[in-house]
């Protein structure tokens, strides 16, 4: 796992921006595979200039979203499959039939994880993931306590979760209980992943995931196992961290862990 730390957001969306660009200049028929939420919004808005001023193109990108709230139908002003039109799809050339995200209102839910799993393996499997991180340390919908060896599968959110997410909602009773998440199993096939986090309160779940034990009570922790994955933080969310792995990291610029 290699460590970056930025100065504030905007420098690491820039970084995240940068590194998303390189992957699609590498290879313009990437499999990305995306996550909602605040902090990929400054990574979105980057890669929409980028298209703007002719710098990359979406024309033969497929993506995979990591999940969808349960209950919510594709119209609704929550769901990840209205964040991803708003933020990102409007406003590039990605070809709509080559955007997969789980389906919210399924009329069978374990055909739709099934089917989800079945798009990606068609589609030849992720190239890179991105990442969010919960304050409790999930990734996708990846709450404490999950079993690693899962696939795409309903998800029952925490309350923690809820809370969190009570912002984007009219009330905390509105917040659907459950979702439809990628599993661990499915995200740590992707060939290589970027988790993002910003702010203090992510730097619990940072230094767990960093330097803590890898354990399914803090599920971003199994990514210490990947053979490609990054993690950029600003310095708000590395303030848990070590001193001297904090010290080694600002010295380096990067440092591969484990
Ligand atoms: C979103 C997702 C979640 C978020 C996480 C952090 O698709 O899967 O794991 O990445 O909850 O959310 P923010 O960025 O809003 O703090």
């Amino acid at each position: 796992m290699d460590l970056v730390i930025f100065k504030n957001y905007d420098e690491l969306s820039q970084a995240a921006a940068e590194k998303v660009i390189a992957a699609l200049r590498n290879n313009p028929r990437l499999v990305l595979g995306l996550a909602t939420g605040s902090t990929p919004l400054g990574l979105y808005q980057r890669l929409v200039e980028a298209f703007r001023q002719g710098r990359v193109d979406f024309a033969q990108v497929t993506t995979f979203n990591l999940d969808e709230y349960y209950g919510l139908p594709a119209s609704h002003e929550q769901s990840y499959h209205y964040y991803m039109w708003e933020h990102l799809f409007r406003h590039v050339n990605v070809p709509p039939e080559n955007t997969f995200i789980p389906a919210g209102d399924p009329a069978d839910v374990d055909a739709e994880c099934r089917a989800y799993e079945e798009q990606i393996a068609r589609a030849g499997g992720i190239d890179l993931q991105i990442l969010g991180i919960g304050a409790n340390g999930h990734i996708g919908f990846n709450e404490p306590g999950v079993d690693f060896s899962l696939p795409t599968h309903l998800v029952e959110l925490s309350e923690r979760t809820i809370t969190a997410n009570s912002r984007f909602f009219p009330s905390r009773a509105a917040v659907p209980r459950k979702a439809l998440s990628m599993g661990i199993r499915t995200i740590m096939k992707a060939r290589e992943i970027l988790l993002l986090a910003s702010g203090p309160d992510k730097a619990e779940a940072v230094r767990n995931t960093v330097e803590g034990p890898v354990t399914p009570e803090v599920p971003a922790s199994v990514l210490q196992r990947h053979p490609r994955a990054s993690i950029f933080v600003d310095e708000a969310a590395a303030a848990l961290l070590s001193p001297a792995l904090r010290r080694k990291v600002q010295g380096a610029g990067t440092v591969a862990l484990g």
